[in-house]
């Protein structure tokens, strides 16, 4: 996102962590559930991006080994508790590492998420890209996000446009801006209260 930073990412989210839950929680959580049931009940090794304090994680499937990276230390501090008491039901770790450049092998997932992540990224091509790296091929990408153009929040997107930086959050990624020849949209449809957020199921071809 032009003018955000990763310290701007860190410093939004040191802000929000103690918050987030009580804001952003319930309100998004049925775009989390429908991403949850889209991932391939077979995926043994997911990850997730941005995984923030850790709300989804408890859906994902029982026999998958998750890892879960975030940016932020306030944020994963708040998903540490959730991922302990998962242990035993699945095995959860969480890294603190920014997902433009993560510390994993080329095809080391079978599924990637990013619940509500793209629009408060400094770069969401560059994350795809790497995202795209460390997913296997013929694997899972699922993009849960805002994008513009959607309904009745085609006012409050043009308000926000020019507070990027400032709130950070970015109401005007569109998904065909990050489309590449090397992926296939299975999957397009709206979730949320008020088809606030899109959810977008993608199959990673060849590398
Ligand atoms: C809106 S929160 C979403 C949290 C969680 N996925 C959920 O469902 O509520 C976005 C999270 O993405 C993280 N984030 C943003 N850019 C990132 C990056 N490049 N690498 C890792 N985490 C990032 C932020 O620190 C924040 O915790």
């Amino acid at each position: 996102m032009q003018g955000l930073s990763r310290e701007a990412v860190r410093r939004v989210y040191r802000f929000y962590a103690p918050v987030y839950d009580f804001v952003f929680g319930l309100l998004l959580d049925s775009g989390r559930a429908a991403l949850a049931r889209a991932i391939d009940p077979a995926a043994q090794r997911v990850l997730e991006v941005g995984v923030g304090t850790g709300l989804a994680l408890k859906r994902y499937p029982a026999q998958a080994q998750v890892v879960g990276v975030d940016l932020s230390e306030e944020m994963l501090l708040r998903a540490l508790p959730r991922a302990r008491r998962l242990r035993g039901a699945r095995a959860v770790d969480l890294v603190c590492a920014d997902a433009e450049h993560l510390p994993f092998p080329d095809a080391s997932f079978d599924a990637i998420t990013l619940p509500y992540v793209l629009s408060v990224t400094p770069n969401p091509q560059a994350l795809l890209r790497e995202l795209r790296r460390v997913c296997r091929p013929g694997g899972q990408i699922l993009i849960l996000n805002h994008f513009k153009g959607a309904g009745i929040w085609q006012g409050l997107e043009r308000m926000l446009s020019g507070a990027a930086a400032r709130v950070g959050f970015n109401s005007c990624l569109s998904l065909e801006s990050l489309q590449s020849e090397r992926w296939t949209l299975l999957e397009l449809r709206t979730v949320n209260l008020l088809n606030l957020s899109k959810l977008a199921v993608i199959k990673n071809d060849a590398h």
